[in-house]
């Protein structure tokens, strides 16, 4: 069973204004045969746009320009990896936040532990 993949592209309010339009042009002309390229309503997130939405894997860009679209056609579109310096990032957080609570979650867990050390050990230094 395939799975048609589609390129969906806000043509609602703020993201013409940021040029969606000359965006869905672009991906008409560039995507693979197999790709749909369509125009669609608001997104819902409006001011970040042009917002584009892969289906059906759910990979969200935004702020998409004409000279992106290249790019997105070729490493994701036909090389199935998605492009990460244009993905979404309120649901495609980049590895660097990860990292940054990674680190977080460390140092609170070895506070901690530092801490359950003191009471155990019974040496107070404050
Ligand atoms: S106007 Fe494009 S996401 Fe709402």
């Amino acid at each position: 069973m395939s799975r048609t993949r589609t390129v969906l592209v806000c043509q609602h309010k703020t993201c013409p204004k940021q040029g969606a339009a000359m965006v869905t042009q672009a991906f008409r002309t560039q995507a693979p045969e197999d790709v749909q390229v369509q125009s669609v309503g608001c997104l819902g997130q409006c001011g970040n746009g042009p917002m584009v939405l892969v289906l059906p894997e759910k990979i969200w860009y935004a702020q998409v320009t004409v000279r992106d679209v290249p790019k997105i056609v070729e490493q994701h579109l036909q090389g199935g990896k998605p492009v990460t310096q244009k993905l979404y990032s309120k649901f495609h957080p980049h590895k660097q936040s990860r990292r940054i609570w990674l680190i977080a979650i460390g140092l609170v867990l070895g506070l901690l532990g530092l801490l359950l050390w003191l009471i155990a050990s019974q040496t107070y230094y404050f």
